[in-house]
């Protein structure tokens, strides 16, 4: 579904931060949407920008294959923001230069506006605390060009050309740490491209009942309700668009939480009158894991088994023409990203080969969307918030949350332990604060004792952390009354347990799952 109103552009040269851009450009109420930067001419010229921005990038400008965009993206007349190596690439374009020994700047850095009148720093602090990341830096800028902020080490820490359509800053407004980020880029939105703010979630509920509903016509379409939030938005704006020509399937397969299916099944058949049927299909899925212990050999057993389970059930809709996926933008732009972090698709998004194998075209009505921005439709959509707010939940399910060779013992240990996690930080008022808390069953036994028995047995680990989008996270600082309480609970209720650790590994170096 393509945006109307005004848009932003962000080219994506392979940065971290690229994402937070175009969620921040949102927040501020302007649709953004990434390409990778070798996109075409015609690519961009399709989707007529307003205004484009250049994203940071883990590369030197003078690396033999550092990554460039199409040179006309310079000759458009659109004003162009460049955010790091984005600054470094219209310095060299315009006749500057990049100094490779230039000194580092890694975090936290003072800036000082040189420029009081820059259109970009309108209402800034005169110093500010930003986020720099770079190793490279501009030591000649360009003919026509004027100096606006600098650094201790970046003189030119932020430039303009003479009319400032053209801008650029050496730092990252678009992280949190930059004091001050936001007013950067509203500036550069609504002071330098007289962009009009009019994107808004209400509007995109509407449009999108209508796209589907063009679409669909009166043929029937099909969709797995997994029990995901992405899944569940989905599938409730495609009922309000096709209403009873939407056959909805809720597979358990032995890998879900305690009591999660009963609550799927409850909320969408129950509450919204969703045609939606239940498959048992545990048997199948534990079968197969029997014995395997290799994390991504488990992901493909369980990929594999949920398109055998999806394929079978779908031929009781032979007549139906689409396949609903909750697919959302990060999953969208990780799968077009430009060397970035992740340049695989995550393997739960790929339903490998049923809706060509079918014959399916697919849905994806959020395509567009940020997990927040999806959360919010959800709302809109009268989904109960115990249901929006939910945590992520990976694919595979409990499947990599069990260390080592899955057993049915060991899954109902790690459900057991995990639910009570999950009802203490509800309980204590913390689950929100979490960006995900779950329990992981380890490969190891050690001592215990017990009444007067030495026991020797698993190790249950809790795993919380902090995050804005799982990108990177932090491991969250819970009470230590509460842990001491949630543990106590676990020992004395849950059987085949030793003791229980609390993970206190941020990401990076260690990742949010265990597996
Ligand atoms: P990591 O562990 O990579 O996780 O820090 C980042 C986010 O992705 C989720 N995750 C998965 N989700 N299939 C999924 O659907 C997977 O195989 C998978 N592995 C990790 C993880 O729960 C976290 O939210």
């Amino acid at each position: 579904m393509a945006h109307t109103g005004d848009s932003v552009l962000i080219l994506d040269f392979g940065s971290q931060y690229t994402q937070l851009i175009a969620r921040r450009i949102r927040e501020l109420g302007v649709y953004a949407e990434i390409l990778p930067c070798n996109a075409t001419v015609a690519d961009i010229r399709a989707f007529n920008p307003r205004a484009i921005i250049l994203s940071g990038s883990p590369y030197s400008v003078y690396a033999p294959d550092a990554p460039r965009c199409a040179p006309e993206v310079f000759t458009m007349s659109k004003p162009i923001l460049g955010l790091c190596y984005g600054l470094q690439l219209i310095a060299q374009e315009f006749g500057g230069e990049v100094d490779k020994s230039a000194k580092r700047e890694y975090g936290r850095a003072e800036i000082t506006v040189k420029d009081k009148s820059a259109k970009l720093f309108k209402d800034f602090p005169p110093h500010a605390n930003v986020w720099m990341s770079h190793g490279d830096s501009l030591s000649k800028i360009p003919p026509g060009f004027h100096v606006t902020a600098r650094s201790a080490n970046a003189p030119f820490a932020g430039i303009a050309n003479a009319d400032e359509s053209i801008v650029g800053i050496q730092f990252h407004p678009e992280v949190a740490h930059t004091e001050g980020g936001t007013q950067i880029l509203y500036n550069f939105l609504f002071e330098i491209a007289k962009i009009e703010a009019n994107w808004n979630p209400s509007d995109f509920i509407e449009s999108t009942i209508k796209d589907i509903r063009e679409r669909a016509g009166t043929d029937t379409v099909i969709c797995a309700l997994s029990g995901g939030v992405d899944s569940a938005v989905a599938a409730v704006l495609v009922h309000r668009a096709v209403g009873k020509q939407l056959k909805c399937i809720h597979v358990d397969n032995g890998l879900m939480r305690r009591g999660e299916s009963a609550e799927v099944m409850h909320t969408f058949r129950d509450h919204f009158g969703i045609d939606l049927d239940f498959r048992d299909a545990s048997d199948l899925f534990l079968d197969r894991l029997d014995g395997v212990s290799d994390p991504e050999e488990k992901r493909k057993i369980i990929g594999k088994a949920f398109i055998d389970v999806l394929s079978e059930e779908a031929e009781k809709f032979r007549g139906a023409k689409f396949l609903v996926q909750g697919t959302i933008y990060p999953d969208v732009i990780e799968s077009l990203s430009f060397k970035g972090p992740s340049a695989t698709i995550k393997s739960h998004h790929n339903v490998g080969g049923l809706p060509e194998k079918m014959h399916l075209k697919l849905i994806e009505p959020l395509r567009e969307l940020f997990k927040d921005e999806v959360r919010n439709v959800g709302r809109a959509l009268g989904i109960p918030e115990h249901f929006i707010d939910r945590h992520p939940f990976p694919g595979p399910g409990l499947a990599i949350r069990v260390i080592g060779a899955i057993t049915r013992e060991k899954l109902e240990v790690l459900r057991s332990a995990d639910a009570i996690f999950i009802e203490e930080l509800r309980a204590w008022k913390l689950y929100s604060e979490t960006w995900q808390a779950f329990a992981v069953v380890l490969p190891v036994q050690t001592v215990g004792v017990m009444g007067d028995e030495r026991t020797y047995e698993n190790v249950v680990a809790l795993r919380a952390v902090t995050s804005v989008d799982g990108m990177t996270a932090d491991w969250a600082r819970l009470p230590h009354d509460f842990l001491a309480h949630v543990s106590s609970r676990i020992s004395n209720e849950v059987r085949g347990l030793s003791r229980v650790v609390y993970d206190i590994s941020s990401k990076p170096p260690a990742t949010i799952e265990w597996e």
